[in-house]
């Protein structure tokens, strides 16, 4: 795929706060008059968003969740993430393959082995441009999830779960430290907004370069 736009993920265990900052640079992409495509993960079509339901809320086997996930990835891929790229669009979306390395790899457990296969098969050739990683210690995540609403099944999952989780997320900032930009979600909101805005500016003038 010759792609021109850029593809940016937002990723963090549930009560990282990532979802405070995915508006913000949105807005911040489309002051420099780039369209801008969003999506979500698992979810972003139609099909997905019903896969999506499925996975959060039923109990099932563990590689049937993790098949799941990357089923819905590909339906992604193709209706949205792909086309929007070629487009020139650039692409936000709230989660993508490092979520099934963290919850299904680190959190659930499933041999790393299976998940790179199935990264390979579903999108061999495509990786985010920028990856930020919101990472908080678990007890703030914990707290935060604690004010919401109706959990789902991962949302209602104990320490041990989010704490492998986190260490997984951190281990493929390690590995990929070229995409990865691991963000203090502790740090008060207009510290980070300015971080935000200096990775975007160097996205852009990057872009531009090429
Ligand atoms: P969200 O509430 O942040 O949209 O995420 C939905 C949940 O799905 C979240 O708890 C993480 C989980 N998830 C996985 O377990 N594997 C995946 O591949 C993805 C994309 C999400």
């Amino acid at each position: 795929m010759k792609q021109s736009g850029k593809f940016i993920t937002f990723e963090g265990i549930d009560g990282a706060g990532k979802s405070t900052h995915i508006a913000y640079v949105i807005d911040l992409i489309k002051r420099h008059d780039i369209n801008v495509v969003s999506t979500r993960e698992p979810g972003g079509t139609p099909l997905g968003e019903s896969l999506r339901d499925l996975v959060l809320n039923e109990k099932m086997h563990l590689e049937t969740e993790a098949l799941l996930m990357f089923a819905a990835r590909r339906e992604n891929l193709a209706q949205v993430i792909e086309p929007a790229l070629l487009r020139g669009d650039w692409v936000i979306s709230d989660r993508f393959t490092d979520s099934s390395f963290a919850y299904q790899g680190g959190g659930r457990k499933l041999a790393l082995e299976k998940l790179n296969a199935l990264e390979q098969w579903v999108h061999a050739e495509l990786q985010p441009d920028l990856t930020l990683l919101f990472d908080v210690p678990l007890e703030v995540a914990r707290e935060r999830l604690d004010a919401t609403r109706v959990q789902d099944k991962f949302e209602q999952e104990k320490a041990d779960f989010f704490d492998a989780a986190r260490t997984e997320y951190l281990r493929r900032a390690a590995e990929f430290p070229n995409r990865f930009q691991v963000i203090d979600s502790t740090r008060p909101i207009p510290e980070i907004r300015q971080l935000l805005d200096r990775l975007i500016s160097q996205l852009i003038a990057r872009q531009r370069a090429a």
